[in-house]
């Protein structure tokens, strides 16, 4: 699978945001390579933590960014984070270790997250640059 590069398109400039999302792909990246390499799948599970905690600290930040700038989609942009969300949390962690198929449905799933999210994200990042000094 090709690499999953953040192109100008998918960059907010706005550097909290843009650090977070880049910190989300490189998560997926080393889930690639633990597929490649066969490294121990033991560690998906550890990365499949680590995005889920980075994915609170990240939607947290975008949803008080998006509070102090006042943005008017607020409510929806929530939303769709609280069901992406819901995505990753409900991925089953132990198929990780005995399944050999789900790794590759992981990083399946990491990607269309990634790059859903990220272009969804292009309109909120607009606001904030206009309404926020950021
Ligand atoms: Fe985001
Ligand atoms: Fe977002």
């Amino acid at each position: 699978m090709r690499p999953l590069r953040i192109e100008s398109a998918l960059k907010l400039s706005i550097s909290e945001v843009d650090g977070q999302h880049q910190e989300l792909v490189n998560l997926l990246e080393q889930t690639q390579q633990v597929l490649d390499q066969d490294l121990p799948r033991v560690r998906l599970i550890r990365i499949l933590d680590q995005f889920n905690e980075l994915n609170i600290r990240h939607f947290a930040t975008e949803e008080l960014l998006m509070q102090e700038a006042g943005y008017p989609e607020f409510e929806a942009h929530k939303r769709m984070h609280d069901a992406l969300i819901e995505k990753t949390f409900s991925f089953d962690a132990t198929s990780l270790i005995d399944d050999e198929s789900a790794g590759r449905e992981l990083v399946a799933l990491m990607r269309e997250w990634l790059l859903s999210h990220m272009a969804e994200d292009r309109e909120m990042g607009r606001y904030l640059k206009q309404n926020l000094l950021v």
